[in-house]
Formats: structure tokens, C-alpha cells, sequence
């Protein structure tokens, strides 16, 4: 495996493959739901680029920047065996200049939901995303579900500039008792990480309210409440695929949402219907 820090370094690094090229962007800590983007990147492609880099154009002021848990040795060695050609693992300095173009996310729907919670929040992920992507000249990349909303407005940028990359979603990998693997799942303690099982536990229940018959977004979203007390919820949505707000669940164009707090950590799960 190639390690490059720099994008001439990663470039000189692509010079010597050919064939697709499959690129898995993250921030490290990498996790089983990483390493289900990076093996299919892998099944996929000729050539399989994964990046790690805690971007900090994406965390607001106050946010978990400094603490985002890093792990480099352990990356290293997952990315090694899970068959990556290429690591790309930049500073931040390698990334970023003075008085840069910018990318911002669309005024709605980039400012809604988790835009709303942290707005600005997209413009630094759709802005290092694209400068990824360029980089990498990705034939297909790779994201989760999970961040769904991260992934619709990654697919409308990619629509909005006519780039050449295929946009790939993955399901959600989820832990044995329903919780959707996280990064920041190490920061809860033992009774957090039960009391965390509420956001699964309440989009389950919306499934279940949905198969039974159940379509009025209000009376889903009034259950999913019940079942969440009493943790801090940010939002409960339920939205189609391009994220506009719908009354009425459509089966094959929606998904229903959930953020909440689990005492200090931040957690955000959805299902697709
Ligand atoms: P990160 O949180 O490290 O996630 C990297 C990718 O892994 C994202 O596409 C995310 O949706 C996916 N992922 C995370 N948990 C998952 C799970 N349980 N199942 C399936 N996929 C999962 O998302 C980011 O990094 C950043 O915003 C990034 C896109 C790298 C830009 O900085």
C-alpha cells in the first residue's frame, strides 16, 4: 500500500495503475461500515484510493474537532488488509490555501436538518469533497447512507458541476443490537451506549407503523418521539429523496431521520423506505 500525503505525491502514485478507480473518502477511526465501503470499492474497481483526513472546514466553532478520535496505526493496518492500493492522508495545510474559492451548499437543503444543527456544516465537506475527488480523479466513490443527507447534496454537487464521478450509496452497517456504527460511538459510556439504541429502536418502530399501514408522517413521527424519551432530540423528519419535507410516507422515496444527543455526543440515524 502507497501512502501519499500530498496530492502530487498521490498523483505520481496514480500514475503507476491503471484501470477504475474506487475512492473511499473518511476521517479515520475506521470502522466496520468503513471497511464495507472500502470492500466494495474493492469488488468494484482496478484501483481502490481510500483518504483519511478529520477535515475542519466541515466542524463549527465548539464542535469535536480537537477530540475526534484519531487512530492512525490501527487505520493504517485495516486499510493494509482490506486490500487499498493508496492511502491518502494529507495535513491540513496539504489541503487547504489562503483566500480560497469556496463551495456552498444550496440554500435549502443544505441548511436544513443537520445544516440547520450546524449550519455550514456542508459547505466544508462538499468543499473538501470536490477537492478529493479531483484529486483522487475517482472513476466511482463511495458513501454511506447513514449520512444521508451528506450523500444527496454530494450527489446534487456532483450533478450541479457535470463531474464525471459515479456516486455510489451503501446500506448502513449496524452493530448486532441495531446501533448504526460510528465514529463517535466510542465516546458513549456503557449505560449511553443502551440508552443509544432508542434511535434504531424508534426508526424499527416507524417500519413496522409503515408495513402495518401507516403513511401520515405526523402520527410517525408523534411514536418515534414517544419511544426516544428522554433523550434530547434534535430533529425527527421524514423527507423523499431530494429531502423536501413530505406529509405523507411514499414507499420507494423516503426517508425517515432522527438526531438526538446522548448525554454529550451527537448521534444521527435514518431508514430508507
Ligand atoms: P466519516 O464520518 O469518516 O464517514 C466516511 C464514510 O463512511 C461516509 O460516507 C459515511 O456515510 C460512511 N459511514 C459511516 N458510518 C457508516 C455505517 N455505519 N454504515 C455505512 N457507512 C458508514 O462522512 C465523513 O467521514 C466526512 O464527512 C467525509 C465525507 C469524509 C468528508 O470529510
Amino acid at each position: 500500500m502507497i501512502i501519499a500525503r500530498t496530492a502530487v505525491e498521490l498523483r505520481a502514485a496514480l500514475d503507476s495503475k491503471t484501470g477504475s478507480i474506487g475512492f473511499v473518502p473518511t476521517m479515520g477511526a475506521l470502522h466496520i461500515g468503513h471497511r464495507t465501503l472500502i470492500e466494495k470499492a474493492r469488488v468494484e474497481n482496478d484501483v481502490v484510493v481510500v483518504s483519511i483526513f478529520v477535515n475542519p472546514t466541515q466542524f463549527l466553532a465548539g464542535e469535536d474537532l480537537s477530540k475526534y478520535p484519531r487512530r492512525e496505526e490501527a487505520d493504517f493496518k485495516i486499510c493494509q488488509l482490506s486490500g487499498v492500493d493508496i492511502l491518502f492522508y494529507p495535513e491540513v495545510d496539504a489541503m487547504y490555501g489562503n483566500d480560497e474559492v469556496s463551495i456552498k451548499a444550496p440554500d435549502i437543503r443544505g441548511y436544513i436538518l443537520e445544516g440547520a444543527v450546524r449550519p455550514g456544516h456542508f459547505d466544508g465537506v462538499l468543499s473538501v469533497v470536490i477537492k478529493l475527488l479531483n484529486i483522487t480523479r475517482a472513476t466511482r466513490a463511495y458513501f454511506g447512507k447513514k449520512d444521508a443527507q451528506q450523500l444527496a447534496l454530494i450527489t446534487q454537487m456532483v450533478e450541479n458541476f457535470f463531474m464525471c464521478v459515479e456516486i455510489i450509496a451503501v446500506d448502513t452497517v449496524r452493530e448486532s443490537d441495531g446501533l448504526a456504527l460510528s465514529s463517535r460511538n466510542v465516546y458513549l459510556s456503557a449505560s449511553e451506549r443502551i440508552e443509544a439504541l432508542k434511535l434504531s429502536a424508534s426508526l424499527k418502530r416507524a417500519t413496522h407503523l409503515v408495513m402495518q399501514g401507516v403513511r401520515a408522517s405526523n402520527e410517525i413521527q408523534r411514536v418515534m418521539f414517544e419511544i426516544l424519551q428522554p433523550l434530547d432530540v434534535e430533529y425527527v423528519a421524514i423527507v423523499n429523496r431530494r429531502f423536501e419535507s413530505i406529509s405523507e410516507v411514499v414507499i420507494g422515496d423516503t426517508i425517515v431521520l432522527v438526531a438526538a444527543r446522548v448525554g454529550t455526543t451527537r448521534l444521527i440515524d435514518n431508514v430508507w423506505m
